[in-house]
């Protein structure tokens, strides 16, 4: 499917994925059959109990872990045409990850933290100084740019990991439980943040959280259970 013939394939799209582990001597099923789309310029986030399969989930959508069974297609191509170093390079460039603890470099400053993510990728020189600040203000930290991590909160380095994940303007940002460490105050600010990427980054944001008073800022919820989904 082109989008070129009116058409539109979603982002990322899931077909059948089952994900099988063998501990203890047998095979334990952490995905059970997942179907899930994700689009351009939408916040997703994935709700379940701990053990539910979410962090298996999203190490599949990025490609850090390939299914046992069924595909996963990122821009209309199966990551299984890929390669381990292929997939590597499609990783580094066009998608983005946070983690629950903050991946900045602590002798480095926000500025110096986001325009280092804009040289891994490879941008040309001119163009860093216009996208970091750019980034470091979709996340609100325009005035924390010449601090380092430890001159600032959680919540504020968290906001900078964002600003580092998505400045090499990658298709899709995974994140991995991104508020648990943060108050509510500071997570409702994080979530503020990713709501002003998906509408005008036009990328696709899914999250895991446990956050009951963040799905709303969700434009879909997926709830896992026992390695299944269900919308809602
Ligand atoms: N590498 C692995 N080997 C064996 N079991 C695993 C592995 N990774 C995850 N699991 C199991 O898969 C289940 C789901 O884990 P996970 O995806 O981390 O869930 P969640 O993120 O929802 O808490 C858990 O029972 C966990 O023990
Ligand atoms: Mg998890």
């Amino acid at each position: 499917m082109e989008e070129g013939l009116g058409q539109t394939h979603a982002l990322l799209d899931v077909r059948g994925v089952r994900k099988t582990f063998a501990a203890g001597g047998r095979d334990v099923t952490v995905l059970d059959g997942i179907d899930l789309r994700l689009e351009a310029g939408r916040l997703t986030m994935l709700k379940g109990r701990s053990g539910s399969g979410k962090t298996t989930l999203l190490n599949v959508l990025g490609g850090l872990d390939r299914p046992t069974e069924g595909d996963v297609w990122f821009r209309g191509r199966p990551y299984r045409e890929w390669n381990d170093k292929q997939l590597t390079l499609v990783r580094r460039r066009e998608i983005g990850f946070i983690f629950q603890t903050f991946a900045l470099l602590p002798l480095l400053t926000a500025w110096e933290n986001v325009e280092l993510s804009l040289r891994m990728a490879g941008v040309p020189r001119s163009e860093w100084r216009e996208r970091v600040a750019h980034c470091l203000d979709l996340v609100n930290l325009s005035k924390r740019a010449l601090h380092r991590p430890s001159e600032m909160s959680g919540g504020e380095q968290q906001r900078v990991a964002i600003a580092k994940a998505i400045a090499h303007r990658p298709h899709l940002l995974l994140a991995d439980e991104p508020t648990a460490e943060l108050d509510s105050q500071m997570a409702a600010r994080m979530i503020e943040a990713f709501r002003r990427i998906v509408e005008t980054e036009g990328i696709a944001i899914c999250m895991t959280t446990h956050d009951s008073t963040l799905w709303e800022a969700a434009d879909v919820v997926y709830q896992m259970v026992d390695g299944r989904i269900a919308e809602g």
